[in-house]
């Protein structure tokens, strides 16, 4: 199954599915890595990985988010991919997008989705006393963060945790669901 990852910064999420990838019996195979960030770092690790690479800049497309999805949309038809990982991309889709790949667009977030949706899920978490927290793989709909969950994987919050420390814990697990939830998915195609 031809994919497409999606990125803004540094891509280890990304570099995940690429080590998941170069498994022989793993069911993805990467086609291209998208970036609407020309100087995300997670760019290089592709291109270093020999897998082919295009940014989209954002700021080629001012006021016009849904001409943006529409040149994004343009290079996944090109690259025939079946499936798209969002990992780390950090721009809202439009309607546009999303209804285009309803159904094959999953996303990582880093939080026990329903719980905290957005952003700073760790510092969040800390904050309201939470004792459970981790990641979840969703299917993306059109309202953020909230399509069907594919798979989640929990770490405990300790006494005195930072939101780095707990960044990093759930970070090891999101490398590690990730390419689990997509083998999930693509076996259910
Ligand atoms: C991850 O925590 C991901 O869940 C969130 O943004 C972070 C991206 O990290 N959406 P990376 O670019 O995959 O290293």
């Amino acid at each position: 199954h031809p994919i497409a990852i999606l990125i803004s910064g540094r891509g280890s999420n990304m570099r995940a599915l690429i080590e998941a990838c170069a498994r022989p019996d793993y069911p993805a195979r990467i086609a291209l890595v998208l970036s609407n960030n020309p100087d995300a770092p997670g760019l290089e690790t592709a291109r270093a990985a020999g897998l082919a690479t295009l940014a989209v800049d954002h700021r080629d497309f001012k006021r016009d988010r849904e001409g943006h999805e529409r040149a994004i949309d343009a290079a996944l038809r090109e690259a025939e991919v079946e499936a798209i990982c969002l990992a780390g991309y950090m721009r809202v889709l439009t309607p546009f997008l999303v209804k285009a790949w309803q159904g094959r667009m999953l996303n990582i977030h880093p939080s026990l989705l329903p719980k905290f949706a957005g952003l700073h899920t760790h510092e969040r978490a800390i904050e309201a006393g939470e004792t459970e927290h981790g990641c979840t793989v969703h299917l993306v709909t059109d309202g953020v963060d909230e399509g069907p969950i594919l798979a989640q994987a929990a770490v405990p919050v300790l006494a005195g945790d930072t939101p780095e420390a707990l960044a990093a814990r759930v970070l090891e697990q999101e490398h590690r669901l990730y390419p689990q939830a997509l083998a999930d998915f693509l076996a259910h195609q």
